[in-house]
């Protein structure tokens, strides 16, 4: 009997274009589906924008646009280069979506009626001259450790300390360049800490690669922090229900949208049930294709979150590493920072395809984009050996068989 599975790729954030760091992912996912429904398996691979958070609210407003139509543009330009790189979709959506914000809410309203959601005050830095809350990465400072300037308000890049924004040394807003205030605010908790059991037997079931297993011991060992899932306006997101001026952390609604571009799918298509798919006793499996960044967030806060609120869990998480070239992390400055549009205005997007399919594994390895060794394989694997084959057989094909092939031939009375 062929499987039902639904598979993802992590949404690709809306504040800059595909780059070939983001393919390996959307490769190897496209791959991989492609796989199941060659075996005969149905399989629905679903993706969208992923559009919300302060960068995208302070990129649009540097560009003098709105929030909605950044993301509408970047949105298209995402799917017009993954579509360009053979990535095939059942459906790409945004998670500023109807779709996005009616199952956040109900996902949310499920959790607070469970008991799962809390309110605590917490500081947080304040640009007076910008009248916002600053995120971590809006702070930069000297390390408290280091000592090295210009570091972010939650990590040093030098010394690869984590602190919190307020242990900085002489922080200043990267919008307005002033030194922030500390002002209380009151945001909303997710109860994390009370998953760890429940987390623990999913990790079992869900079989996830060594690599990510040995991740989770090491936070669940740590111990499991509640995880604040607000954020105050100014803020590009959806207003938590019930509340002012309080927005969903992009980060909560981010996932959700999986659900939305398979729920738009489902609307569109009069089909699949959408209910079978994520109810808590769902049989159908559910795939999660991701970077090893953001491990944290679809092994602990998802799966947690979905129990959380009635609903199924992942079937598994598959996590893959970071693309180095020429053994190196990409960089602008060394040249080898390629986007999407750059490789396929140069050169055909299969080649890249094929060599990402060639080296990757199951694992969270880097992968490594040897250029030398690029051209090796493609002037080998693809030229040597398949079109070298394609040649040979077009020859007695046009000599013996009249140009025709097997299917056209059977299809002779
Ligand atoms: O890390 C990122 O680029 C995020 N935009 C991935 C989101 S994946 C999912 F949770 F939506
Ligand atoms: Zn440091």
């Amino acid at each position: 009997m062929s499987r039902k599975i639904v598979v993802t790729s992590a949404l690709p954030y809306a504040n800059g274009p595909i780059h070939i760091g983001h393919l390996v992912e959307y490769l190897q996912t496209d791959s991989w589906v492609s796989f199941q429904k060659t075996c005969g398996n149905q399989c629905f691979y679903f993706c969208a924008d992923d559009t919300h958070g302060t960068p995208i609210m302070i990129k649009a407003r540097q560009e003098g646009v709105k929030p909605e139509e950044l993301v509408t543009r970047i949105a298209a330009e995402h799917l017009d280069d993954l579509t360009a790189f053979g990535v095939a979709f059942d459906n790409f959506h945004s998670t500023h979506s109807d779709e996005n914000e009616e199952l956040v809410s109900h996902i949310y309203l499920a959790l607070r009626e469970r008991g799962h959601i809390y309110t605590k005050t917490i500081e947080q830095a304040y640009d007076e001259q910008e009248n916002m809350f600053l995120p971590d990465r809006f702070v930069k400072g000297t390390c408290p450790r280091c000592k090295s300037p210009d570091q972010y308000g939650d990590a040093c890049e030098v010394c690869g300390a984590t602190y919190s924004t307020n242990d900085l040394i002489e922080p200043t807003s990267v919008l307005s360049d002033t030194p922030p205030v500390w002002r209380d605010s009151e945001h909303y908790f997710f109860k994390l800490s009370e998953f760890g059991d429940q987390l623990r037997t999913w990790m079992r079931d869900a079989k996830l690669h060594q690599n990510i297993t040995s991740k989770l011991e090491e936070w669940f060992e740590a111990g499991l922090q509640d995880w604040d899932i607000s954020r105050d306006a100014p803020y590009f997101g959806f207003r938590i229900p019930d509340t002012q001026d309080k927005y969903f952390y992009v980060w909560l609604d981010a996932p959700v949208g999986y659900l939305a571009s398979f729920l738009q799918y489902c609307r569109q298509h009069g089909e699949p049930d959408f209910d079978a798919y994520w109810n808590a006793d769902s049989e159908f499996e559910v795939y999660h294709f991701i970077g090893k960044d953001i491990v944290y967030f679809h092994t602990l806060f998802w799966p947690a979150v979905l129990a959380g609120a009635g609903m199924r869990t992942p079937t598994s998480v598959f996590a893959h590493g970071f693309l180095t070239i020429n053994g190196k992390k990409m960089s602008k400055s060394r040249g080898t920072f390629i986007n999407a549009r750059t490789f396929r205005d140069n050169l055909d997007p299969s080649l890249l395809r094929y060599y990402y399919a060639a080296k990757l594994g199951s694992g969270m390895d880097d992968l490594d984009l040897n250029l030398d060794d690029f051209i090796a394989r493609v002037n080998s694997d693809l030229v040597g050996k398949l079109v070298n084959i394609a040649s040979r057989c077009a020859g007695f094909i046009s000599k013996r068989f009249a140009g025709r092939l097997a299917a056209e031939l059977d299809d002779e009375p």
